[in-house]
């Protein structure tokens, strides 16, 4: 049997809209073997919202098929668990765990012994973005972007070591085709010159560990904007988390969790203001400090 642990991520990180994303330390994890027939159970959080679902809308199961058309190889049949721990639509990349944690499955049921660059490949493919699924794959932080025929260029980056993040998870979700589709079709040159230049500058920060650098960059025109609508009090969890000591916030994917970039001192604090922002307008949903995550999908044959 093999088991893959994959885990959480928040995607674009402000200016790095579609390009950038890092691995948090909470997982989903997927089992498989191989069986005479097809079956397939779901545990863990929400679990209660995909076990209804028709088998072949499955994303994992729709991502293990994705593999095995890819190098054209199938099994007989295969028992497949599910244990989800990341919560569904909210912006942590439950998505990209499933088609991720899908794919290393069917990877090695059918022996296709493909390299983590295809499987970037065949997931960027599901996805759409590369974002969410290279950190959910490699761990830290990851800027990708889509190449010709497919290919996905990416480059790693460590997170430095006191960098801990804060996220509020609110209870209400947001799908990310409705939190895409409130974005413009086209930006202005202005907008494109400013996100580059944040975001380079931002890059150069992580990479360097210039909290200040990174606070002055997370400044975001192609998508938190707009996006801001969907999300109650985004403002306010900013401020606060700001005001007690985060260098930096955003959006964290496509919403509706946010994420406040701190260091350890301080993540204690910004997880309180959360909690105060929360209580104080009735939106319910949980603060939790949480750890960059190095490892990424990790497989083990048991
Ligand atoms: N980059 C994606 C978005 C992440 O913001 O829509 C969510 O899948």
């Amino acid at each position: 049997m093999i088991r893959v642990k994959v885990p959480a991520t928040t995607a674009n990180m402000g200016p790095g809209y579609d390009v950038l994303g890092m691995a948090l330390s909470q997982y989903s994890t997927f089992q498989c073997q191989e069986d005479d027939k097809i079956s397939l159970s779901i545990k863990g959080l929400e679990s209660e919202k995909l076990v209804n679902q028709d088998h072949e809308a499955n994303l994992v199961v729709r991502s293990m098929n994705h593999l095995f058309k890819y190098v054209d190889k199938y099994p007989k049949g295969y028992k497949l668990e599910i244990i989800n721990d990341i919560p569904l639509a909210r912006g942590m990349g439950s998505s990209a765990s499933a088609i991720v944690g899908g794919l290393l499955v069917a990877n090695y049921l059918v022996g296709a012994n493909l390299n983590q660059d295809e499987i970037l490949k065949l997931a960027t493919q599901i996805e759409g973005h590369p974002d969410n699924v290279a950190p959910a794959l490699m761990g830290n932080i990851v800027l990708s972007t889509k190449a010709p025929d497919d290919q996905v260029i990416y480059h790693s980056i460590k997170p430095f070591d006191d960098l801990t993040c804060v996220i509020f998870i609110p209870d209400y979700d947001v799908s990310t085709s409705m939190s895409r589709a409130v974005l413009p079709q086209s930006i202005s040159m202005a907008d494109a010159v400013h996100t580059s230049g944040h975001l380079s500058l931002m890059l150069a920060g992580f990479m360097t560990g210039n909290k200040d650098l990174i606070g002055q960059t997370m400044v975001d025109r192609l998508h938190e904007p707009y996006r801001k609508s969907l999300i109650k009090n985004f403002d306010d969890f900013k401020a606060s988390a700001l005001e007690v000591g985060a260098f930096a916030f955003s959006l964290s994917g496509s919403g509706s969790t946010i994420i406040a970039y701190c260091d350890h001192d301080s993540a204690p604090h910004v997880k309180r203001a959360f909690e105060e922002v929360s209580q104080k307008y009735s939106i319910s949903g949980t603060s939790k400090i949480i750890a960059p995550c190095s490892q990424g999908a990790v497989c083990e044959v048991v």
